[in-house]
């Protein structure tokens, strides 16, 4: 057999139907969404490309491990095996469950950081950023230089500038930086990976100015399974082993297991140590719940003890990756600019080489995602300026980011190859025309997380 994609390893047992709309109904309905999908019915959308969060498929296995859920409010049998399967895999012996990842974030962040903290990271994911700067302290960006050109076809672009990081733990030492996080795969740059030697030294180094490493693992697996195919010495090793290393050189971890969990909600920390548990222990009845539940169904901690196992599974891992890649493989065939090469989630178009002819100022990425749902009802998502730039509030001036980029997000296990030759073809429509895309401006905006409610009109 080839080593080229294969058909799904699965097949499907529940069907959603999806609906088409026509081009007028969608010029409409995205102006009365102000221009920002987040404002769009889901059932208005013809293939959901918006994230991969929350969007998974759920095989049968967990779907009959709902059954077995333990409701009881402390310490529910559920809870225990979820907390095994965790250890299993990070080695972590304490875990704590939270609604998602967020809630994590929230209590490591309360935990742990003051104001004039600085939190050292490859690329921190926006409510990560939120979290930091709402305690008054500084999120840092460290990803290594190709990790922030679109073109560059580094093997781990996720990987922290070592350099850069020892300079930041010399100048600040322990006292102003509680903790450095470290996020697999890196979703702000194109689902890219961190290599183990990079993890391993980076680790390295936090440990010799007595400051914890912390992974923000909400896509372990597949950076695991970039670090298996990518990375020499690891061509034969299992994917849990894999991870079970990486999350070796850490202190712990937060986690959304929206995404690499399998299941549509839900979320957890574990830790090495036993006193930084029990202190997001304190924290968690308040914000999340009690340790043994945390925001979490019983149920839903089995449907996602059976997530983190299947998540681990070869087949599943190769199908997952080699669907990304073919979509941006059609996509690259016909010339259009995307980030390379393709991460593990997601396909990132370069909204800045996709339509250089829109000024910066007018959110090109964010007109690209809205001629993508009015041509073929396609939900992607701006990872810009509406993402990630900012007002000066001094100023009035915009603040822009290092990457404009927009990102088609592939829920796992929900769509087919066919789907993703749909997406291609209704790209290529839209490159061979962009000269017809037109900018935005922003007419509303919120202070923090502005691009969930903002709203855009016509520049
Ligand atoms: N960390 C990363 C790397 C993420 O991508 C996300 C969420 C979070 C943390 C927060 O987790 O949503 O469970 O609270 N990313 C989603 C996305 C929203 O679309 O990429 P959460």
């Amino acid at each position: 057999m080839s080593d080229s994609i294969g058909p799904e390893p699965y097949k499907f047992k529940m069907v959603e139907p999806l609906r088409q709309t026509s081009r007028e109904d969608r010029e409409r309905l995205i102006a009365e969404a102000g221009y920002n999908v987040f404002n769009l019915r889901a059932e208005d959308v013809y293939i959901d490309l918006l994230t991969d969060s929350g969007t998974s498929t759920m095989s049968q296995f967990q779907w009959a491990a709902l059954l077995l859920g333990d409701e009881s409010y402390a310490g529910s049998r559920s809870f225990f095996r979820f907390q095994e399967t965790v250890t299993n895999i990070t080695g972590y012996p304490y875990v704590l469950p939270t609604h998602q990842g967020r809630g994590a974030e929230n209590i490591l962040a309360a935990m742990l950081i003051q104001p004039g903290s600085v939190i050292p990271g490859n690329m921190h994911f926006d409510t990560t950023r939120a979290h930091i700067k709402l305690k008054g302290a500084t999120p840092l960006d460290l990803v290594i230089a190709p990790g922030l050109d679109p073109e560059d076809c580094h093997p781990f672009k996720a990987n922290i500038d070592l350099g850069r990081l020892e300079g930041v733990l010399q100048e600040h030492g322990s006292r102003k930086v509680p903790f450095v996080l470290i996020t697999v795969t890196c979703n702000n740059n194109g689902g890219q990976p961190a290599s183990m030697e990079n993890v391993r030294s980076a680790a390295e180094i936090c440990r010799r100015y007595r400051v914890p490493l912390f992974f923000d693992a909400a896509r372990f697996a597949e950076n695991c399974y970039f670090i298996r195919t990518r990375e020499s010495g690891y061509q034969d090793r299992e994917i849990l082993r894999i991870a079970q290393e990486m999350f070796s050189y850490g202190d712990g971890c937060v986690m959304s297991s929206k995404k690499d969990g399998l299941v549509n909600i839900g979320g957890f920390m574990a830790f090495s140590d036993e006193t930084l548990y029990r202190q997001a222990c304190g924290l968690a009845v308040i914000y999340e719940g009690f340790p043994t539940y945390g925001g979490m169904a019983g149920r839903d901690m089995e449907a996602l003890s059976v997530g983190l196992q299947e998540v681990l599974e070869l087949p599943y891992l190769r199908f997952r990756i080699e669907q990304v890649a073919h979509l941006a493989g059609r996509l690259q065939e016909g010339g259009v600019p995307i980030v390379l090469p393709p991460g593990g989630h997601a396909v990132y178009l370069d909204a800045r080489r996709f339509a250089p002819h829109i000024p910066q100022r007018e959110f090109r990425g964010q007109a690209l995602v809205v001629a993508l749902y009015v041509e073929a009802g396609i939900r992607g998502v701006d990872l810009g300026p509406s993402m990630f730039g900012e007002e000066d509030t001094a100023t009035g001036h915009e603040k822009y980011p290092d990457l404009e980029l927009v990102r088609l997000a592939i829920p796992r296990r929900a769509y087919t190859n066919a789907h993703m030759d749909f997406v291609a073809d209704s790209i290529l429509e839209i490159y061979h025309n962009r000269v017809n895309l037109r900018g935005l401006k922003m007419v509303y905006q919120t202070p923090i997380l502005r691009h969930f409610t903002c709203r855009f009109d016509y520049a």
